[in-house]
C-alpha cells in the first residue's frame, strides 16, 4: 500500500518521479506528491495534491519547480487522515529543511506526537508520517555528527523510537547529493543504474531504467548517491546484500496495447499456467516436482493436515486447494481467512503443514498468520508471486508462481496460478498416498491442455461483453456454485463488486433455499455455475428454482451442453477438464464478465475506489 519512488542521478528528476509514480499508482491512488532538491539554488521544493497522479503532474507542469537531479515521491492510500493536499506526502519537519515519504503505519504516533507538541512542535497534517519527519528533524538538530552520518544517524535515532512499519526515503537541504532510505515491514528496492540510483517500493517500477536491484531487508538503511550506495544495518554496522537481476522483460509491466491491465492480465493466463507448471510435472513418476517446499519425502508423507491461509482472492484459491487435497490426495485440509486465523486458538495436530498464499507476499494479515503458525512450531510454506517479498523470505520454503507483475488491483492471473500450484501439490501428496499412477498421468495430461482451453474461452470475449452490457444496470447479482465451484462463485462475486461496485454475493448453491432465495426477482441476475459433473442435475434444479421466481439466469456450462439453453437466459460455455482443475477454466469468463460490466459502467477498472493492490496494513 502506498508507493515510493526516489531518484538521484544526472536526469531531470521530475519526469522520472512522475513516470515512476504512475507505475506505482496501483498501490494507492488517493493523493500524491514529490519533493526535489536543487543543489544550485539550495532549495527543497514540495508539491503535493489530493487525487490521481495525473492531477499531481498537472500541478507540477504548471508550477515553477526548478529542474533538479534528486527527489523523492509518493502515491498514497490513506491510513491516518483523509486524502487531502495537506495529508499527502512528502512531509517536512518543523524547519522545512527535511522531507520524507513513508509507507507503513507508525503505531505509537499519538504518544510521540503529544511528546513533540509538548516540546513546541506544530503539525500541519493528521498523518503519522509528519510525526516521523519531526522526530528525524529533532534528532538532526541535536546531532554532533558531520557529513552524511548526520542525516543517516538522525534517521537511525528517530526510527529507534518507532513502533510499527516503514519504508521511507528522506532528503535534507544541507545534504545535496544524498538520499537516505530505510525499511521495516514495508518493501523497498534499490535500483542500480549507470551513474544513477533509484529507490522504489516495487521493482516493476524500475523496469524502464535498470534491471539491477537490491531488495532491502528489514532494518536496512541505505545511503544513495548518484554513482554509489551504502547499505548499513539500523541495529549494527554494515548489512550484507545481494545484487539481483530482474527476471522480467522491460515491458512486462506495460499495458501492451490493452485498454486496461486487468484485460491484459486475463489474456496472459494461458502463459500463466505454463509458467506455474514449467519443470514441475514428473511424467515418469506420474507426480509433481516441488523442490522448493524443502521437505523430504518422509516429512511430506507424515503431513496429517494442511491449513491454507490467505485473504481475498488468495483465500478463494486456497479453498479450492484444500478441496483438491482432500478430494484427490486424501489429506485433511482446510483454508482459513488469514486475518481470523492469527487471533484464534485452534487445536491442530502437530504435523499440520501451513501454506500462506499471497500474490504480493506482503499482505499484513497473511504475513501475521504465517508468523503465528511458525511461532506455534508448525512448518509454514509460501505460495507467492513476488520472489523478494516478506512472506517468501519468512516462510520455510514454498513455491513461486512466476506469473509476472500483476498490476490490475483485481487479482486474475494470480488466482489461476495459485489453483494450478495447488493442483501440483495435490498430485505430489496424492501420489505419496493412494493416488494411482493412472490418475496422476490423467492430471498431467489435463494440465497440458489448459493453455489452449483458456485461449478458446478468451476467443468468446465478445459474447461475454454483450452479456455484461445486458445486465450492467443491475443493482445486485448473485453467484451460485457447488463443491469446487463454490469458491469460484465467491471469487466471481468478489471480482464483480470490487470493480463494478454492483453488490454481488457468492453462495453454495445448496444454500439458496435457506434464505438467499428471498433476493430473487426479475431485476436480480444470478450466475449459476453448472458444469457437466456429478452434480449437474442438482444445478439444473437450482436454475429451475431461480427461474420459477422470474430471476434472470446466466449459466456457465460445459461446451456441448446444448440442452441448458432451455433453462437459462444466457449461457457461457467453457471446455471440460478434470473436476479439480475446472475452476481454472470456469473463472475466466467470469473475470471477463466483471471486467466488461465495469467498463460498461465507466468504472476505473484497474484502480477501483478505496482499494489498493497490496494490503500491507491490518
Ligand atoms: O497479495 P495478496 O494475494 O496477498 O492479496 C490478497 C487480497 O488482498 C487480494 O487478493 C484482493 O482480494 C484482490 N484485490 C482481489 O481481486
Amino acid at each position: 500500500m502506498c508507493g515510493i519512488i526516489a531518484y538521484i542521478g544526472p536526469r531531470d528528476v521530475r519526469p522520472v518521479l512522475l513516470d515512476g509514480l504512475s507505475r506505482l499508482e496501483y498501490r494507492g491512488y488517493d493523493s500524491a506528491g514529490l519533493a526535489t532538491l536543487d543543489g544550485d539554488r539550495g532549495s527543497l521544493s514540495i508539491v503535493k495534491k489530493a487525487g490521481r497522479i495525473a492531477e499531481l503532474a498537472r500541478v507540477v507542469h504548471e508550477s515553477t519547480l526548478p529542474p533538479a537531479h534528486q527527489g523523492i515521491s509518493h502515491t498514497r492510500w490513506a491510513t491516518h487522515g483523509e486524502p487531502t493536499d495537506v495529508n499527502a506526502h512528502p512531509h517536512a519537519d518543523g524547519s522545512g529543511d527535511l522531507a520524507i515519504v513513508h509507507n507503513g503505519v507508525i503505531e505509537n504516533f499519538q504518544t510521540l506526537k503529544k511528546q513533540l507538541e509538548a516540546e513546541g512542535h506544530v503539525f500541519a497534517s493528521a498523518t503519522d508520517t509528519e510525526v516521523l519527519s519531526h522526530l528525524i528533524g529533532r534528532a538532526y538538530s541535536e546531532s554532533t555528527e558531520t557529513g552524511s552520518q548526520r542525516l543517516s544517524g538522525a534517521v537511525k535515532q528517530a526510527l529507534r523510537g518507532i513502533k510499527g512499519t516503514y519504508g521511507i526515503a528522506v532528503m535534507h537541504r544541507d545534504h545535496h547529493g544524498l538520499i537516505v532510505g530505510a525499511r521495516r515491514g514495508s518493501p523497498l528496492v534499490l535500483g542500480i543504474g549507470e551513474g544513477e540510483m533509484f529507490l522504489s517500493s516495487d521493482a516493476a517500477a524500475l523496469l524502464p531504467y535498470t534491471n539491477k536491484v537490491v531488495y532491502l531487508k528489514d532494518f536496512d538503511l541505505v545511503e544513495l548517491r548518484a554513482g554509489q550506495f551504502d547499505i548499513q544495518s539500523l541495529t549494527s554496522g554494515r548489512s550484507a546484500f545481494e545484487i539481483e537481476e530482474l527476471g522480467f522483460a522491460p515491458d512486462a509491466a506495460e499495458r501492451g496495447g490493452f485498454p486496461h491491465y486487468m484485460l491484459k492480465e486475463i489474456h496472459e493466463q494461458p502463459q500463466t499456467i505454463e509458467n506455474a507448471i514449467r519443470g514441475r510435472l514428473n511424467a515418469e513418476e506420474s507426480s509433481a516436482l516441488l523442490g522448493g517446499l524443502n521437505l523430504s519425502p518422509a516429512a511430506l508423507r507424515d503431513v496429517e493436515r494442511v491449513v491454507v491461509l490467505g485473504c481475498g482472492t488468495a483465500l478463494h484459491a486456497g479453498m479450492i486447494g484444500a478441496h483438491m487435497l482432500e478430494d484427490m490426495a486424501f489429506v485433511a485440509a482446510e483454508s482459513e481467512c488469514a486475518g481470523e486465523f492469527r487471533f484464534k486458538n485452534r487445536p491442530l495436530p502437530r504435523n499440520t503443514l501451513f501454506f500462506a498464499v499471497s500474490q504480493s507476499g506482503e499482505t499484513a494479515d497473511t504475513l501475521g498468520a504465517l508468523r503465528e503458525a511458525r511461532r506455534r512450531g508448525h512448518i509454514g510454506l509460501g505460495i507467492c508471486n513476488n520472489v523478494a517479498s516478506t512472506i517468501a523470505r519468512e516462510s520455510d520454503g514454498g513455491t513461486y508462481m512466476h506469473a509476472g507483475p500483476e498490476i490490475g488491483v483485481a487479482a486474475t492471473k494470480s488466482f489461476v496460478s495459485q489453483v494450478a500450484i495447488f493442483g501440483l501439490l495435490t498430485l505430489l501428496l496424492g501420489r505419496m498416498r493412494h493416488m494411482s499412477a493412472g490418475t496422476g498421468t490423467g492430471i498431467i495430461q489435463a494440465y497440458a491442455q489448459l493453455p489452449d482451453q483458456i485461449t478458446r474461452i478468451l476467443e468468446h470475449q465478445a459474447q461475454i461483453e454483450s452479456i455484461a452490457r445486458k445486465y450492467a444496470q443491475a443493482r445486485s447479482m448473485l453467484f451460485l456454485g457447488r463443491q469446487y465451484h463454490y469458491p469460484v462463485a465467491l471469487e466471481a462475486a468478489l471480482k464483480m463488486k470490487e470493480i463494478s461496485y454492483i453488490h454481488a454475493a457468492g453462495f453454495a448453491s445448496s444454500e439458496l433455499k435457506h434464505g438467499i432465495i428471498a433476493l430473487i426477482d426479475p431485476e436480480t441476475p444470478t450466475v449459476i455455475l453448472c458444469p457437466q459433473d456429478s452434480l449437474y442435475e442438482k444445478n439444473i434444479s437450482t436454475i429451475q428454482e431461480v427461474k420459477a421466481r422470474r430471476g434472470p439466469v446466466i449459466a456457465m456450462a460445459t461446451e456441448g451442453d446444448t440442452g441448458i439453453k432451455d433453462h437459462a437466459d444466457d449461457v457461457i460455455y467453457v471446455p471440460r477438464t478434470l473436476d479439480m482443475l475446472q475452476p481454472i477454466l470456469s473463472i475466466i469468463p467470469l473475470q471477463l464478465l466483471s471486467y466488461y460490466t465495469a467498463v460498461a459502467l465507466g468504472r476505473d477498472v484497474d484502480k477501483p475506489r478505496n482499494l489498493a493492490k497490496s494490503v500491507t496494513v491490518e
